[in-house]
């Protein structure tokens, strides 16, 4: 057995944990990014303390002046942790408590437990902030991408086939809309986060006569009017963990589009395709094929969206069958919570860089879209609007399809004669119905491809993703 421990709580211990069960129990290799934060919690706690008269002021700033201390030598990358230490709090308080007498009064009215949910909550705040900013970059290098090849058309796919034209920008600001969504669904969970548990206790709030409001806005847990936002029941505040269910789940979702993002881009530079090309430096070459130049920042976006769910796996079945309120599994919590901000953060800087230095093939992307089958489509709706019924009209067209491929000739170069008998309906001027620019032009609704559409699509996102 180690020595009697130097813990917080190892007064009614006679000797210290084995070590094994430190190495086991520790959590201060991973939580140990929540520093800032402890700090700036615990900052506000010994604020509240002085105002209400629990410690003097003098006491509260000597508290103050030792964590700005700890915090500066933390950033500098001075400060020695000790896993003996278990964790973050323990590691920022011993510390404290080596330079201030006053440290050890802090931990007044206060446990780990609403510690570490204030703690993890004001990092919440912190993250759901920074991935809005870097998907708003991400997002912003799609538009740019869009909005310099504004003329480009392409083939739309479903089921992987090609469907209809529409013009590329079209295709990107699709992936903006899904951005977009993963940006608000991390501002809900930033709303959520916003609710200070601090005062909770370990579990039923504390007989000290603290002020939650104070410490709530002390650290930024107000409305927009700037009312503090308490969380209501104790126990929940301490033993709930949804709040980084949710924010795993927006990350998860974030890396779905990631990777269909990503799985686009591949199919679009390879060589079956060659609409683009990934910038040399987010490719690899192959240690045998000297030809080879993989689009491997795109095949690890895809990856790294396994990864993200698995972190959300994680969390959801860690809160599970747990019985209220706080028990230690949940320190298990942290490392799928960090991962998922991390490489949610790293994917979206990457989508960035390689949409920065994307090629596009512009002759590769004009040959591809004008393939007259994408506008079979377009040949009905001539018929419907020599009012043909629609299906009468899809089941002409398709006769007219065979037709051709049975022949071997491109179906507007089917003799006219030939198509009135598939259908009367056929009218003089069928084959306009092949001239891209004008089938483009047709869809003025909103949300269609047409031109002018997809021009009010590009001011709107100007306007969204400004900074
Ligand atoms: N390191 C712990 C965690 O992350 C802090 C809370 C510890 N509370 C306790 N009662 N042991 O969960």
């Amino acid at each position: 057995m180690a020595k009697s421990s130097q813990a917080t709580w190892g007064g009614r211990f006679g000797a210290g944990p084995a070590k094994l069960m430190l190495r086991f129990s520790e959590s201060v290799s991973i939580d140990r990014r929540l520093a800032p934060f402890d700090i700036a919690g615990s900052k506000a706690h010994a604020a509240m303390l002085a105002h209400v008269g629990l410690i003097t002021a003098a006491e509260r700033k000597a508290i103050h002046r030792g964590l700005d201390a700890i915090l500066a030598e933390i950033a500098a990358g001075k400060f020695k942790w000790k896993a003996s230490l278990e964790d973050v709090h323990m590691n920022i308080e011993h510390a404290l408590a080596l330079r201030v007498p006053a440290a050890a009064k802090l931990h007044t009215a206060r446990s780990r437990n609403d510690q570490v949910a204030t703690d993890t909550r004001l990092f919440l705040k912190h993250a759901c902030a920074e991935l809005r900013e870097l998907l708003r970059l991400a997002g912003r290098a799609i538009l740019a991408a869009a909005e310099a090849h504004a003329d480009v058309v392409i083939p739309g796919y479903t089921h992987l086939q090609r469907a209809q034209p529409v013009f590329l920008a079209h295709h990107l600001f699709a992936w903006l809309e899904m951005i977009e969504r993963d940006r608000n669904r991390l501002s809900a969970v930033a709303a959520h986060a916003n609710w200070c548990p601090l005062g909770s206790g370990a579990i039923a709030g504390t007989t000290l006569p603290i002020d939650r409001a104070y410490t709530a806005r002390a650290l930024g847990f107000v409305d927009e009017r700037g009312r503090p936002q308490l969380t209501q029941n104790s126990m929940d505040a301490i033993g709930d963990r949804d709040l980084l269910v949710e924010f795993a789940a927006a990350c998860a979702l974030t890396g779905v589009h990631f990777s269909r993002i990503a799985e686009d881009l591949i199919l679009w530079t390879s060589t079956e395709f060659k609409f683009a090309d990934l910038p040399e430096a987010f490719c690899t070459g192959s240690s045998l094929m000297p030809q080879k130049r993989n689009a491997d920042a795109c095949e690890l976006m895809r990856g790294k969206s396994a990864r993200l769910q698995g972190n959300l796996q994680t969390l959801l079945t860690l809160g599970k069958g747990l019985p209220l309120t706080y028990n230690r599994d949940l320190q298990e919590d942290k490392p799928p919570l960090f991962d998922s901000f991390d490489q949610t953060a790293l994917c979206a800087e990457v989508l960035a860089g390689v949409m920065q230095g994307i090629t596009i093939y512009r002759d590769r992307c004009a040959e591809a879209a004008g393939d007259p089958m994408l506008l079979a489509t377009d040949l009905a709706d001539h018929l419907v609007r020599q009012g043909v019924p629609f299906r009468a009209a899809h089941h002409a067209v398709g006769a007219a399809v065979a037709l051709a491929e049975s022949r071997g000739v491109p179906l507007p170069d089917l003799p006219t004669a030939d198509l009135r008998k598939i259908h009367p309906g056929f009218g003089r001027d069928w084959a306009k119905s092949f001239d891209l620019a004008t089938a483009l032009r047709r869809r003025t609704g909103v949300g269609m491809p047409g031109p002018a559409q997809v021009r009010r699509q590009a001011a709107r996102w100007r306007k969204l993703l400004r900074g």
